[in-house]
């Protein structure tokens, strides 16, 4: 992708997948300072355009990639459960945990601003913070006792040698807990999109109102499919695998 310097940095902004992260990361205010060109934005904050201009383009090649790696279902019933997890890793966990992080000030931000008129912002930051307590003690589940575990059984079933027992008996024993999990996270969820009239943007509302809601919209696109590769592709591929049978159709 070009990126053309002429546009305002509020149209990058509103047009650019991941410009608002790219411009958080360099100081560049989006929001009521966004409306003049890059180019001026970045001599006014003493930065050379050229770093931006190679952020944007990578946040784009970024988006793009992620979101198409996770269109390929067929593939992920088939490739190594050890590639399916450091993908359910790197792709999903790193995205919750830095969203997580971004999303907090912003929330502070709008709440301040906006929170007078739409009372139900701080309902939703209440939910989003439960939300984010719930997926950290979640993720740091599976990253330290769930996924090592089932990366554990597919390296003893491809040597062809027994599977040991874990202390949790059953892999479908935290399975289970981690489907309830999920499950909770998609009630909060909905009630979020209820909250926010399906995070339809109210007149008014300023380009941080904005980003907040295209980037909880987002967060839920991630979570839903972050969920669907787990429930569906690699618990059931692991419980397979546990009574020694090929996990994967080919
Ligand atoms: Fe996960
Ligand atoms: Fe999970």
């Amino acid at each position: 992708m070009n990126i053309d310097t002429t546009k305002t940095v509020r149209e990058m902004a509103l047009n650019i997948p991941g410009a608002t992260r790219v411009f958080e990361k360099f100081g560049i205010d989006y929001c009521c300072g966004g409306n003049k060109p890059l180019e001026k934005a970045c001599s006014e904050a003493n930065l050379q355009i050229q770093p931006v201009i190679d952020s944007l383009e990578s946040a784009v090649v970024e988006y793009r990639r992620s979101n198409s790696v996770d269109l390929q279902d067929e593939d992920w019933q088939n490739a190594p459960l050890g590639d399916l997890i450091a993908h359910i890793q790197d792709t999903h966990h790193k995205y919750v945990k830095a969203e997580i992080a971004r999303l907090e000030p912003l929330f502070e931000k709008v709440c301040q601003a906006h929170g007078s008129k739409h009372a139900e912002l701080f309902e939703l930051r209440a939910d989003f913070r439960a939300l984010a307590q719930e997926l950290t003690t979640h993720m740091m589940k599976e990253e330290m006792v769930l996924f090592p575990h089932i990366e554990r059984m597919e390296e003893s079933f491809l040597a062809g040698e027994p599977i040991l027992p874990a202390p949790f008996g059953t892999v479908g024993n935290p399975v289970t807990k981690m489907v309830q999990e999920h499950d909770s996270a998609g009630i909060l969820l909905r009630h979020m999109r209820q909250l926010s009239n399906g995070y339809g943007i109210p007149e008014g509302a300023c380009t941080s109102y904005k980003t907040l809601y295209w980037a909880l919209a987002e967060f839920e696109r991630d979570l839903h499919q972050h969920v669907h590769l787990e429930n569906n592709i690699l618990f059931p591929r692991a419980i397979k695998t546990e009574r020694g049978e090929k996990s994967c159709p080919h």
